[in-house]
C-alpha cells in the first residue's frame, strides 16, 4: 500500500461558468477541485492550507475512517474549523471499500464550490468484479448560483441559476453554449463513468441519449450489474456505471434534470435541465446531438423509486459482508420540517411568522458552538451535548397525512432545539427505521451517515408497518451505501454495525437542511482493546476561536 499525498490550497478565485464573473472559494483554483486517486489500503495525506476568507473543514464523504475519527472533517462534530490563515493535515487509511466517493467542505454553503472526486481502485493485482473498462471518467454534478455564497444563508435557500457537469453549464444558456462537458468515445469501447452528485440541494436524474448504462457500484460498494436508461442521485450519492459506445457514430446529449418531489415551500423550476455531450470519434461536429427525454411529473417519483430500490449488492464480491440478523438497538426516527422562533430583528416567512426548522424525532439539532462534540466526549467536558436522543418520536400519528388536530400534534410543529446524541455500545447492530412525514411538506430527504455504510433493507411509501413491511425486508442482498433518499411520504429501513468508536453525524445531505437542524449524532463507545478505543486527538487539531458566531452549523 502507498501513501498518497496532496496539498489543498483553499483560496478565492474568480470563475465564470454562467454569464457573469463570480468570486468563489476553491481548492487549487479549480472547480470542481482536484481528483484524489488511491487504491484500497492506501494512506491518504491531505495538507489543507486555508488562504480563503472562510472557516473550513474538509469531509471525506463515505470514507469509513476506521480508527481515525478525528479525520472525518465534520465541522463542530469532530473538529473546530480551520480558520483563515491556518492549516491542518488530514491523514487516514482507506480500507474496506472500492469505487467512487467525494470530498467536500463540511461548513454550510461552502460545499457548493469546495468539492471533488475520490476514486478508490482495487489493490494492485486485484481486478474489478466487472470487465476492465477502456477508460474511466469522473462526472461531477453541482449547482451554481450567480450570487455571493452568503446569500445562500437565506431560508429557504434561493433557487440555483444552473447545474454544472464537471464545472460547465452547457448549451441550455446562451452565455455558456461553448462551455459544455464533452466526453470523447471510441465506438465499441466501454467506459466507467464515476458519477458524483455534489449539488447542494437537488436530487438529479441523469440520462444519456439512446444509451443504457450498467450500474456496478453505488457509494463505493459493488452492486449486482443493473442495466438502466436513467439514473437518479441524491446529493452525496455516487454511481459507478459502465457505458458502452454501442450506437452509430454521432453526437449524443447527456442530460441532468432536477427531481422536484412535492416541495410546496420552494417552487423548483423545471427548466434547469443542462447538457453535456458524448462525442464519438469520427462524428461530424456540426450535426445536432440526439436528445434525451427526462422523467417529469408523477413519473419522477416512480422512476426514482424504481432506480433506487431495484439495485442490490454484489453478494460475495470484494468487501461484501452479510446482513447481521440480530438487532441490538432499534430506532424509529421521524423526520419533519417544523417551525422555530423567529430570531429578534430578522424577517421570517413561516406561516405563523416563524422560521422553518427541521427535526428528527422532534429534535432540532443545535451545532455545538465552543468545542467539537467528539472532543467534549473524549475529554468528558459537560454542557456541550446531552445523550438523550429518543428511540421514538414523542407522538404517534398518521405521519404521511399530517394536519394539526390538537395540542399534542401541534407540538410536533415546534421541535425542541438541542444538541442531543444517541450513545451506542461498541459492535452493536443498529436498525434505523426512518419515516418521512407530511409535517408542512413532504419531499425526499437524502439521509447520510458518517463513518459507516448501512444496509438498505427496504424502501416504501406511506406509514411504515412494523408487521407487514418488516416481513418484506431484504436480508439477502440489500444495497450497502452511506446516503439514502427517504421517499416523499415514505420510509426506509437501515441497519449498520457500530464498530467504529467516535462521534458520527447522521443528517440530511441537502445542504440547506443543515441550518434547519435535520441532524443527529451517534457516539459509538469504546471496545475492549486500545485498537477499538477512541484515541486522543492529534495535537494540531484546530482550536475554536473565541468568537462563537462563526460556527453557525
Ligand atoms: Cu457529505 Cu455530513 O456530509
Amino acid at each position: 500500500a502507498a501513501i498518497v499525498e496532496h496539498v489543498f490550497n483553499v483560496e478565492d478565485v474568480v470563475v465564470k461558468p454562467l454569464c457573469q464573473e463570480q468570486m468563489i472559494p476553491s481548492v487549487n483554483r479549480s472547480l470542481p477541485g482536484p481528483t484524489i486517486n488511491v487504491r484500497e489500503g492506501d494512506t491518504l495525506v491531505v495538507h489543507v492550507i486555508n488562504n480563503s476568507t472562510y472557516n473550513i473543514t474538509i469531509h471525506w464523504h463515505g470514507v469509513f475512517q476506521r480508527n481515525s475519527p478525528w479525520m472525518d472533517g465534520a465541522n463542530m462534530i469532530t473538529q473546530c474549523p480551520i480558520q483563515p490563515g491556518y492549516n491542518f493535515t488530514y491523514r487516514f487509511d482507506i480500507t474496506g471499500q472500492e469505487g467512487t466517493l467525494l470530498w467536500h467542505a463540511h461548513v454550510v454553503n461552502l460545499r457548493a464550490t469546495l468539492h471533488g472526486a475520490i476514486i478508490i481502485r482495487p489493490r494492485s493485482g486485484r481486478p474489478y468484479p466487472f470487465p476492465k473498462p477502456y477508460k474511466e471518467v469522473p462526472i461531477i454534478f453541482a449547482q451554481w448560483w450567480n450570487v455571493d455564497l452568503a446569500v445562500l444563508q437565506l431560508r429557504p435557500a434561493p433557487i440555483a441559476d444552473a447545474f454544472l457537469i464537471n464545472g460547465l453549464a452547457g448549451d441550455t444558456y446562451s452565455c455558456s453554449k461553448n462551455r459544455m462537458h464533452n466526453l470523447k468515445v471510441v465506438q465499441g469501447k466501454t467506459y466507467l463513468l464515476r458519477i458524483i452528485n455534489a449539488a447542494l440541494n437537488t436530487h438529479l436524474f441523469f440520462k444519456i441519449a439512446n444509451h443504457n448504462v450498467t450500474v456496478v457500484a453505488i457509494d463505493a460498494a459493488y452492486t449486482t450489474p443493473y442495466v438502466s436508461d436513467v439514473m437518479i442521485l441524491t446529493p452525496g450519492q455516487t454511481v459507478d456505471a459502465l457505458l458502452t459506445a454501442d450506437q452509430p457514430i454521432g453526437l449524443y446529449y447527456m442530460t441532468i434534470s432536477a427531481y422536484i418531489s412535492a416541495h410546496p415551500i420552494v417552487p423548483v423550476p423545471t427548466d434547469r435541465t443542462i447538457n453535456g455531450l458524448i462525442v464519438y470519434e469520427g462524428a461530424a461536429l456540426n450535426t445536432s446531438p440526439a436528445k434525451t427525454t427526462m422523467p417529469e411529473g408523477m413519473n419522477q417519483i416512480s422512476t426514482a423509486h424504481r432506480f433506487s430500490s431495484n439495485i442490490t449488492s454484489l453478494v460475495g464480491g470484494p468487501h461484501w459482508t452479510p446482513v447481521p440478523r440480530h438487532v441490538d438497538e432499534k430506532m424509529f426516527i421521524t423526520m419533519g420540517l417544523g417551525l422555530d422562533p423567529c430570531p429578534l430583528g430578522t424577517k421570517c416567512i413561516g406561516p405563523l411568522g416563524q422560521r422553518y426548522a427541521g427535526s428528527l424525532n422532534n429534535r432540532t439539532f443545535a451545532i455545538p458552538q465552543t468545542l467539537s462534540l467528539q472532543e467534549a466526549y473524549f475529554h468528558n467536558i459537560s454542557g456541550i451535548y446531552t445523550d438523550d436522543f429518543p428511540n421514538q418520536p414523542p407522538l404517534k400519528f398518521d405521519y404521511t397525512n399530517f394536519e394539526v388536530r390538537g395540542d399534542n400534534e401541534y407540538k410536533m410543529l415546534f421541535p425542541e432545539r438541542k444538541t442531543s446524541v444517541k450513545k451506542l455500545k461498541f459492535n452493536s447492530t443498529v436498525e434505523l427505521i426512518v419515516q418521512n412525514t407530511g409535517i408542512i411538506t413532504s419531499e425526499s430527504h437524502p439521509m447520510h451517515l458518517h463513518g459507516f455504510n448501512f444496509y438498505v433493507l427496504g424502501y416504501g411509501f406511506g406509514n411504515y408497518d412494523p408487521i407487514n413491511d418488516a416481513r418484506k425486508l431484504n436480508l439477502v442482498n440489500p444495497q450497502m451505501r452511506n446516503t439514502v433518499g427517504v421517499p416523499p411520504g415514505g420510509w426506509v429501513v437501515l441497519r449498520f454495525i457500530a464498530n467504529n468508536p467516535g462521534a458520527w453525524m447522521f443528517h440530511c445531505h441537502m445542504d440547506a437542511h443543515l441550518p434547519y437542524g435535520i441532524i443527529m449524532a451517534f457516539i459509538v463507545q469504546n471496545g475492549p482493546t486500545p485498537e477499538t478505543s477512541l484515541q486522543p486527538p492529534p495535537s494540531n487539531l484546530p482550536q475554536c476561536s473565541r468568537d462563537p458566531k462563526i460556527y453557525e452549523s
